[in-house]
């Protein structure tokens, strides 16, 4: 079949332009090709062996059928007291709605908020699927400049207009790696109570900071604030849970409410028993999780002098991103960051991710989570492959 009557919405997406880079890494590497993956978006790590056993007990304990929509009763108290706790979060279990992964939290959060032509303003750069989640939600992404990585709460004020419904904000971010001030968070959320909007906080790399950063919650500064934030966070990051698809949203009850409503015909609940291994995650001893942090700060540490050393980089305070500027490559040599991008994969047979599918171009973003040996061969190769 070569033809089909696709609708208008579903034809303006573009297809995840890192998932897409994923797929050809893997057909490299099934070719026998010895690739060097900095595209990696994900930790290294097999999910702990508690979250495993928890998982296999549960499904030897029957929980395979279909379970609560907004997700099984005792994950949903373990994670508002996870977020009461950690986040400084006021909430209770009605506040948690749990989903498959984050991914989907956005994608129904941008439903539950826009009417056709609605605006959602996302600083650059950005992961790459908030603006296509936007837009398949009849909304419309409204771009803002960020300093170093940083906000520009002046730049976003300007851009607030009356078909503003909100302001997404992620931190620790993709693809920058920076961590947000509580100064700078503070004022985005004043904005949003001032202007009565709302504020989208993705929080998917909340277990990885480095450095002296911490993370800062938006929804902890204050119950003014908190009561126009929607924060999304996830197990996959931070507990090396990505295929188990878990993440979950923490918003007033009536955020909740709506959202389940649409989630009921979207997917019902997330496999159930994925749920049993979330829970374990919370309920595990910390010290496996500060370990894989560690392991993150020690290779930031190995990868940012590499780095430096062939382009200008911001050091990132968190996720496992360095996100360097590579103008200085870019003119002659190579058209743009795809044309460099594409040239490490062939001569240096590093995969790395241009800059320009986060709306950053003259930008790689390349991924430390693998091993050191990897780290120190990968960047060998790129110097030797712009040598
Ligand atoms: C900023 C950000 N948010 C959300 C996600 C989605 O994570 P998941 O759907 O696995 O929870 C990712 C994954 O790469 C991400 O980078």
């Amino acid at each position: 079949m070569t033809q089909a009557q696709l609708s208008a919405r579903i034809s303006a997406i573009a297809e995840s332009s890192t998932t897409q880079l994923m797929g050809l890494v893997q057909q490299l590497k099934a070719e026998g090709k010895q690739i060097i993956s900095f595209n990696a978006g994900e930790p290294d790590f097999n999910a702990p062996e508690p979250i495993l056993q928890a998982t296999v007990k549960a499904l030897q304990a029957g929980k395979t059928k279909y379970g609560a929509v907004p997700g099984e009763p005792s994950l949903r108290e373990a994670i508002a007291k996870k977020v009461r706790e950690e986040n400084g979060i006021v909430a209770e279990a009605a506040n948690v709605l749990i989903a498959n992964g984050s991914k989907q939290i956005l994608y129904m959060i941008f439903q539950a908020l826009c009417n056709p032509g609605d605006e959602i303003i996302v600083l650059k750069p950005y992961w790459v699927t908030f603006p296509e989640g936007i837009k398949l939600a009849g909304g419309v992404p409204v771009f803002v400049d960020t300093i170093d990585h940083q906000p520009d709460v002046d730049a976003i004020a300007a851009a607030i207009t009356r078909r503003t419904k909100a302001i997404l904000v992620n931190t620790p971010n993709n693809p920058t790696g920076a961590v947000y001030s509580r100064e700078a968070l503070m004022a985005i959320g004043q904005l949003a109570v001032e202007k009565e909007i709302h504020v989208i906080s993705d929080e998917a790399y909340e277990g990885l900071v480095y450095d002296e950063a911490r993370h800062i919650s938006m929804a902890s500064l204050s119950p003014e604030i908190a009561d126009w934030v929607i924060t999304t966070q996830t197990f996959s990051k931070s507990y090396c849970m990505t295929g188990f698809r878990v993440g979950y949203l923490v918003a007033a009850a009536p955020v909740v409410k709506a959202i389940n409503g649409m989630h009921s015909h979207l997917t019902g609940n997330v496999c159930t028993f994925a749920q049993y291994g979330a829970l374990a995650a919370l309920e595990m001893d910390p010290a496996i999780m500060q370990q894989m942090q560690q392991t993150f700060q020690r290779r930031l540490d190995l990868a940012y002098p590499l780095c430096t050393e062939l382009f200008d980089c911001v050091r990132p305070a968190g996720a496992f991103y360095l996100f360097p500027d590579v103008s200085r490559w870019i003119g002659e040599r190579f058209a743009d960051d795809d044309a460099l991008a594409a040239h490490l994969l062939k001569e240096a047979h590093v995969a790395v991710v241009p800059g320009s599918a986060f709306g950053a171009p003259n930008h790689l973003r390349l991924s430390f989570s693998t091993d050191d040996a990897s780290i120190e061969k990968g960047f060998a190769q790129i110097k030797q492959a712009l040598s």
